[in-house]
């Protein structure tokens, strides 16, 4: 397939042995990527930072003891309910699928899917896409658990990984995309998500989404502004990355993390807010940023989702609904679709 060769010299391919390579973009486009997105997001009237800025070696690991907060329900509620899809999801499965995850990790989660997989195929594929280094480490970590099991990490966004996945070849693939990740997208941006998702997907293919649910907000505030300070920490070290990537010289004593539930809109919105009036060089973006006292910077929301809401999302960009699962509590939901 010449169109498949042609987008693949976008790439460098890293062979690591005989179960392990990567697929990375060339890296001058990652940073200017970072740069410019940081520059057109800064400069504006309603400034944001994308969350996918998240999640270098230091946010990822961040994440992780997020994951693991008493607060922190999502990550636990679908941990249970993927352990009830051992059982179920064999059965929406033949001889010829991979594992697809946006947004990797050597994750409980990851593992509860390739148990699956384990017990019924002989070898089983793992093509992770994240933009993270930290795909490297947890690939290496997932290859000591599991003898059978075949690693093709793309190192990318989630955009730039499916792209490359679309005509790779035959094999099925199970695209997943859990921890309510997807609700971080603005509706818009969601949307077209979905859509490029579905494009890319062969008649076949499988997509399991985690959906977090509706509910209590003194549930939801405290699960993303928690007692140990350690979410506070993960957005604050948004601008710690841009200072070493870009050379910045933000103060992180100048901010603080800022979250809120909307209920109207349905989401966590978070922020990092500036405690004084300031000014900020971003050398690589070309930015002088100003920022006066309680000026807010968005960086994130998280969408909460009506199992209406979550059907309505799917059918809308030609999804077919197989199955929806839930917990005792009704706290998260997973929902696997398969291509019309
Ligand atoms: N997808 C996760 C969520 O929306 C991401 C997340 C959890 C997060 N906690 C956070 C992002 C705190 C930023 C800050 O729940």
């Amino acid at each position: 397939m010449s169109n498949t060769l042609q987008k693949n010299l976008n790439y460098k391919k890293y062979v690591i042995d005989n179960r392990l390579q990567y697929f990375k973009p060339h890296a001058s486009r990652i940073e200017k990527t970072f740069a410019e997105e940081i520059s057109f997001s800064l400069n504006r009237h309603c400034k944001f930072i994308s969350p996918k800025f998240f999640y270098d070696k230091k946010g990822s690991d961040l994440f992780e003891k997020i994951c693991m907060l008493p607060e922190y329900y999502p990550t636990k509620t679908e941990i249970t309910i993927l352990k009830k899809l051992q059982n179920e999801l064999p059965s929406y499965l033949d001889k010829n699928f991979r594992v697809v995850e946006l947004g990797s990790g050597a994750s409980v989660k990851t593992r509860i899917i390739l148990d699956i997989f384990s017990q019924i195929y002989d070898v089983v594929e793992y093509f992770p896409i994240d933009i993270s280094e930290i795909l490297a480490e947890s690939s290496e970590s997932l290859l000591k658990d599991y003898d059978h099991l075949h690693i093709t990490g793309i190192i990318d966004t989630y955009e730039g990984g499916l792209e490359f996945l679309k005509n790779y070849d035959e094999k099925k693939n199970l695209i997943l995309f859990l921890g309510s990740s997807f609700g971080n997208f603005s509706p818009v941006d969601g949307h077209e998500f979905l859509q490029k998702i579905n494009s890319t997907m062969k008649k076949g293919d499988l997509f399991l989404i985690g959906l977090d649910l509706v509910k209590d907000r003194q549930i939801l505030e405290s699960a993303y502004d928690d007692s140990q300070g350690i979410t506070a920490e993960f957005n604050l070290n948004v601008l710690s990355r841009i200072n070493d990537e870009l050379d910045a010289d933000f103060n992180l004593n100048n901010f603080s993390h800022h979250s809120l539930y909307n209920e109207h809109d349905q989401r966590i919105e978070m922020y990092l807010k500036s405690l004084v009036n300031q000014s900020v060089v971003i050398s690589k973006s070309d930015l002088l940023l100003n920022l006066e006292k309680d000026e807010l910077i968005h960086t994130e929301y998280s969408h909460k989702y009506k199992l209406s809401d979550i059907h309505k999302l799917l059918d809308d960009v030609g999804f077919d609904i197989k199955h929806t699962w839930l917990d005792d509590k009704n706290y998260f939901s997973l929902t696997l679709a398969s291509k019309i």
